[in-house]
């Protein structure tokens, strides 16, 4: 287990980092090549290597066909711990059933194909039962301990470079989910176009000002607008939406998260008054980039996108998931060093959770913990990044959101769509919509935080630099 680095090496990487920004493409493999292998899998497992796996490959047709029996029982199999009990409780019955209907047609097969070619050649030796089984050992724990000594190191470290420059400040966002219909079809997202069970709704200009007016009146100096990429939100409804919250809240931030646009719709609506955007960029591999997303999307255009916006001006976030399908190692570094690339004002990080509408329904979903362990390092590399705990890790992990907080994370977007409409934006499967993350409860947030040390900050925190 030890024989690609101990317990103090990966300290003193982590020291490395902290004091450099950054690390070399292949210190960051083994980083956490060396915390994912000790993820609770047997020793000698190959978790440690580049192309080792962190998210699990789709099952071949032949495996997904029989989901209700054989992936559906391992996924049962997996609850006994953790971020696994949360995500594997999900995939048995009859969603397990509805989904292996769905992975018979459609996209899914077009993904479910590759499995057999490249795919299956980069996770040599990786039958989907050795995934099981990893899982299995996943939930039960690190073995020795050594993983979580690290994560204390890095967590501590993490937690005095947030506090040198934002103390123990916790900024909040109101996030308004103001559409679900979505032009695109990306492979892992409940409100992909080709999803005809999503239920559809949009809000319209008057609902989204109401949806401000209440958040400004529950303290919220920072509003999120985020949907999918709706045909009816054109360049010009979008220009006056902006124009109106900024008129009527001259003191407050206005983020946009709504998707891949031109130079020139981004120019527009950053006139129009907004001052931050979100647009994670899902994976810096490109080749794991085409596995997610349908051939329409490209890491070509995500990357063009995220340059404009900082050009423009615009506070940016990019960001990724974390153990989703094909992800392995070498992704995350890519990730990194992307991210060390941009320097993002934010970054959004969370855990993959399977949507049993999709094609990736069957797949295993990411761990809380790599993701604690992710934003503790996206910290040290970027000292000054707005970093939210975000709303998936609250869905894998009961405190997901305070575990972030303390890993190095200091944002958390609280949920200020109405409240009739938030279980219909549902981007993977019981997405968390109420109690902390519910923009009502602010007050238990409030007290949540307060009880770990930190405090809810009521102005607009923007990023060092725009201040
Ligand atoms: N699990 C976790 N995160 C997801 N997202 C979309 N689908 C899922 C899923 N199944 C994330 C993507 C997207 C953001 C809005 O939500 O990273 O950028």
């Amino acid at each position: 287990m030890n024989s690609r680095g101990g317990l103090e090496e990966m300290k003193a990487l982590i020291l490395k980092l902290e004091e450099k920004r950054m690390l070399d493409r292949e210190e960051f493999v083994r980083l956490i090549g060396w915390r994912a292998a000790r993820l609770g899998r047997a020793a000698g497992s190959p978790g440690e290597q580049e192309g080792s796996p962190v998210g699990s490959p789709l099952p071949d047709p032949a495996v997904a066909g029989k989901s209700t029996g054989g992936a559906a029982q391992n996924d049962a199999g997996k609850s006994t711990g953790g971020a696994a009990q949360n995500v594997a409780g999900k995939v048995t019955g009859e969603a397990a059933r509805d989904v292996a209907g769905n992975v018979t047609g459609g996209a899914a097969q077009n993904v479910a194909g590759k499995v057999t070619g490249e795919a299956a050649g980069n996770f040599a030796g990786e039958s989907t039962g050795q995934v099981a089984q990893k899982a299995v050992g996943n939930a039960a724990g690190g073995a020795d301990g050594e993983g979580e000594a690290l994560d204390a190191f890095l967590f501590d470290r993490a937690d005095r470079v947030r506090k040198a420059i934002y103390g123990n400040k916790v900024y909040i966002r109101g996030l308004i989910e103001f559409t679900n219909y979505c032009r695109n079809n990306c492979y892992y997202c409940g409100i992909r176009r080709g999803n005809g069970r999503a239920s559809r709704y949009r809000l319209t200009e008057e609902e989204i000002l109401a949806c401000c007016r209440s958040g400004y009146e529950l303290g919220f100096r920072t509003f999120v607008l985020q949907g999918g990429e709706d045909p009816y939100h054109t360049d010009d409804r979008v220009v006056k939406l902006v124009a109106a919250i900024r008129a009527e809240f001259p003191d407050c931030a206005i983020t946009l998260s709504i998707g891949e646009k031109s130079r020139e719709s981004y120019q527009r609506f950053y006139d129009a008054g907004a001052d931050r955007y979100l647009l994670r960029h899902e994976t810096a591999d490109d080749a794991h980039y085409r596995r997610l997303h349908p051939p329409e999307l490209s890491l070509e255009n995500r990357r063009r996108c995220l340059w404009d916006l900082k050009e423009i001006g615009y506070q940016v976030g990019c960001g990724f998931m974390v153990g989703s399908p094909w992800q392995t190692v070498g992704c995350l570094a890519q990730d990194l060093m992307f991210i060390g690339e941009l320097e993002p004002h934010m970054v959004g990080i969370g855990p993959f959770i399977p949507h049993r509408d999709t094609p990736f329904a069957q797949c295993e979903g990411g761990t809380a913990e790599m993701t604690l362990f992710l934003l503790g390092v996206c910290r040290l590399m970027l000292p000054e990044v707005l970093l939210p705990a975000t709303t998936a890790l609250g869905t894998a992990l009961a405190d997901g959101r305070e575990q972030g907080i303390k890993a190095g994370a200091n944002v958390v977007m609280p949920n200020l769509s109405p409240g009739n409409v938030r279980k219909k934006y549902l981007l993977y499967d019981n997405k968390i919509c109420t109690g902390d993350e519910a923009a009502e409860s602010l007050q238990s947030l409030r007290e949540h935080m307060a009880g770990i040390g930190y405090e809810v900050a009521v102005d607009r925190g923007d990023h060092k630099k725009y201040i």
